[in-house]
């Protein structure tokens, strides 16, 4: 059984229109599906505004579903209440992008990170203090972190102590949302080799999510890419880095220079005119989730398109071991 199962969910939020005209929506994830094992990590990749913060938030229960189920340990999340629902909270565990935001300026370290052991009650009075200083040490601080506030810390250590803070529950699920992002380059490789040493030495599950396609195929087991609110392709990350199908996906990898090899470079045959031609991923191009295209809703930019692709948007299928939506399959 998968630790967590996500079931064809949709969030929509409702935008603003004007007086008498239709209600319109911004379709923030519009049915996504996927399992993360236990004891792996499940990377979400995708450009800004593709809806994984907010899948991100649902898993959670931060948000509201507009449709579809998410189970954990094979517990639909809606159902649970009272008790299980404190179970849950602390076996699923959210770090987010920006650590300073995240912690209470006006909190010591110390207070931070005792806190989930007093409102969960998982640590005697007496215990907390070492049990602070032993998850200090695990995440590469000191104990002369304690009396310290947020503000005395540079970003790589605050993200370490939110890191810490995830961890004081033993959760069984992270979910980090662009953990790196806020970092300088080199503080970002040593958070990622925290998180990869917590990753061995616990069996914690990772849901990762990232642009950054270097640390995702640093990390990760599995990749879902997400485009426009849904699952373009998932797959296993060394197959799907090694030989990416989708287009959107070769798209993404040609983009991101240092993980693209020579013969990835994408040169993508045209399906009407057949000619080759080198193509990278321009941000600018990205369309708008309150109007999504019609047919497959990456028609606009896709470089591979057939005819069919502006009028019927593809279904998801299996194809060599991916899950991917594309007529070209
Ligand atoms: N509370 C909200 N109300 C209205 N629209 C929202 C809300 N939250 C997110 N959205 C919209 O939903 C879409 C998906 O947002 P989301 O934050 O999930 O994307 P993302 O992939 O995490 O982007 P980024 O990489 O920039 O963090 C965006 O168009 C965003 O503007
Ligand atoms: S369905 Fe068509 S437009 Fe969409 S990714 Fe595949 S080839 Fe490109
Ligand atoms: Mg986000």
């Amino acid at each position: 059984m998968s630790l967590l199962t996500v079931d064809s969910i949709k969030k929509y939020f409702p935008v603003k229109s004007g007086f008498g005209k239709p209600q319109n929506w911004v379709k923030a994830v519009d049915g996504v599906s996927f399992k993360v094992k236990k004891d792996s990590v499940f990377a979400i990749v995708g450009e800004s505004g593709c809806g994984k913060s907010t899948v991100a938030r649902l898993i959670l229960k931060l948000l509201s579903l507009t449709d579809g189920r998410i189970f954990f340990k094979g517990e639909d999340i809606l159902n649970i209440k009272g008790e299980e629902l404190k179970k849950f909270r602390r076996s699923v565990q959210i770090v987010f992008q920006d650590p300073f935001a995240s912690l209470n300026p006006r909190m010591r370290v110390v207070d931070t990170l005792s806190e989930p052991f007093k409102i969960h009650r998982i640590a005697a009075k007496h215990q907390i203090k070492d049990r602070v200083v032993g998850l200090l040490e695990k995440v590469g601080l000191g104990a002369d972190a304690l009396n310290k506030y947020p503000h005395e810390f540079s970003g790589g250590q605050r993200q370490r102590i939110c890191i810490a803070r995830a961890l004081t529950v033993s959760p069984e699920l992270v979910v980090a949302d662009e953990p790196l992002s806020a970092l300088d380059v080199s503080i970002q490789a040593q958070i990622l080799n925290l998180l990869q040493d917590i990753k061995k030495e616990t069996a914690i599950s990772l849901v990762f999510i990232s642009h950054d396609l270097r640390v995702v195929h640093y990390l990760s087991d599995e990749v879902a890419v997400m485009y426009l609110g849904k699952i373009v392709e998932t797959g296993e990350t060394e197959e799907l880095f090694k030989s990416p199908k989708h287009p959107y996906t070769k798209l993404l990898l040609a983009s991101a220079p240092k993980i693209r090899a020579k013969s990835q470079e994408l040169r993508v045959k045209s399906q009407k005119t057949h000619n080759s031609k080198l193509v990278t991923l321009n941000s600018n191009d990205a369309p708008s989730p309150i109007t999504i295209p019609a047919g497959c809703p990456f028609h606009p930019r896709c470089p591979e398109r057939l005819d069919i692709c502006d009028k019927e948007a593809p279904e998801l299928k299996e194809s060599g071991g991916r899950i991917i939506s594309c007529h070209l399959y």
